[in-house]
């Protein structure tokens, strides 16, 4: 997962910052994608918090992309959130991954805010991203 984490961020979260994440039960989640030889090829993190989903992050090694796996983590995390009792989900990106804005984009996402020069190394604008009635994609 950290492997993946490198390969895919400018500002990587540390082995630290996943295991403290794991200390916080009942709010900090995170779900694995395996492929058929049960690597792992991809993951999402999130809090949920309230009625709210805050995907932290969502990341598929380099190799594995394209082929859908993002798609089904998010529709995988987007239907645990409502289980749990999320009924919007929140995320920031980058102003220019097009890639993943192309994909929340397909999941109902819409812009709401920008967090001027909030990413460094580049210095770039957040995209705030909501997307609401989460309880409409269940069982979608
Ligand atoms: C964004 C990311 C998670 C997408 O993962 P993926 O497994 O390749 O995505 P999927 O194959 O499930 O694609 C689902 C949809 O997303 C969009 N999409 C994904 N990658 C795309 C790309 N390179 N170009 C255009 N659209 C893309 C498309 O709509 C795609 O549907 P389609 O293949 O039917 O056209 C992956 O590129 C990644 O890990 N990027 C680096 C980390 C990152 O930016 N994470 C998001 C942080 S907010």
């Amino acid at each position: 997962m950290l492997a993946i984490e490198h390969a895919s961020f400018t500002n990587p979260w540390t082995r630290e910052m996943y295991l403290s994440e794991l200390e916080n039960r009942g709010v900090s989640f995170c779900f694995l994608a395996r492929d058929e030889h049960d690597h792992v090829v991809g993951f999402c993190s999130f809090w949920r918090i309230l009625d709210e989903l805050h995907i932290n992050n969502l990341a598929v090694l380099p190799a594995c992309r394209r082929v859908g796996v993002a798609a089904a983590l998010l529709t995988h995390v987007l239907a645990e959130g409502v289980r749990l009792g999320a009924q919007r989900a929140t995320l920031e990106v980058r102003r220019s991954n097009e890639p993943a804005r192309l994909l929340y984009e397909r999941f109902g996402f819409t812009v709401k805010g920008v967090r001027h020069a909030y990413y460094t190394g580049p210095v770039e604008d957040a995209l705030v991203l909501w997307r609401d009635r989460l309880e409409a994609l269940a069982g979608s």
